[in-house]
């Protein structure tokens, strides 16, 4: 999917998997998708909150840089923000990609993206995943694509959460059992 030291960084980050107990990184094949949705909707402002070591954003950043695109990437550890940091530099998107540390309901909410949000990916505490949406709200774009991690491994705890994307107005969504199984809502408003 992707050549160069963008693969190369990315199959380093993927042996993670198998180094750190922490890493919590979505399955690869799940990132591609990802990375292929952000190609074939055009994205180009991009949210993540759960960012890790950095797995997912790599694949984010590399699809959007190809528009021109940029990633506010938002993680609440600080030990976590500067590995990502570290690789997203090795892999040359560091210009693509701005790291925010903290609670990402209140750095989400306090930041004022250049462009509103055109996608984001919700990867965090599932249980504070209303706060996150709270938060996103304000900055999402009037197309937006919303990519909610694990409501297939998480499925009982993100119900409501599922329940309350669906019934957001404009919205249309659907469950893609790819890797941790993710909720992909359309959020299109007036
Ligand atoms: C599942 S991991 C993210 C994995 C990453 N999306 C990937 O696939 O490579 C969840 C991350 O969310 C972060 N996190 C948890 N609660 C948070 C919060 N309130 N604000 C920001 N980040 C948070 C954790 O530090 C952790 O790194």
């Amino acid at each position: 999917m992707f050549e160069g030291k963008v693969k190369t960084v990315i199959d380093k980050v993927d042996a993670l998997r198998h180094k750190v107990d922490d890493h919590w990184q979505v399955p690869r094949v799940e990132a591609e998708v990802l990375a292929q949705i952000v190609r074939l909707g055009h994205c180009v402002s991009l949210c993540e909150i759960g960012t890790s070591y950095g797995f997912s954003t790599l694949h984010l950043a590399a699809a959007t840089r190809e528009a021109g695109g940029h990633v506010d990437a938002f993680d609440l550890d600080p030990k976590k923000i500067a590995a990502a940091g570290a690789h997203l530099a090795e892999a040359g998107l560091s210009a693509t990609v701005t790291l925010h540390q903290g609670d990402a309901r209140q750095t989400v909410r306090a930041f004022h993206p250049a462009k509103p949000y055109d996608f984001a990916f919700i990867d965090a505490t599932k249980d504070q995943s209303d706060g996150y949406l709270d938060a996103l709200l304000p900055h999402l774009a009037k197309v937006a694509i919303l990519v909610t991690d694990n409501t297939a491994t998480h499925a009982q705890e993100l119900a409501g959460f599922v329940a309350r994307l669906r019934a957001l107005p404009g919205a249309t969504g659907c469950q893609v059992p790819v890797g941790n199984g993710f909720d992909l809502t359309v959020v299109r408003r007036a």
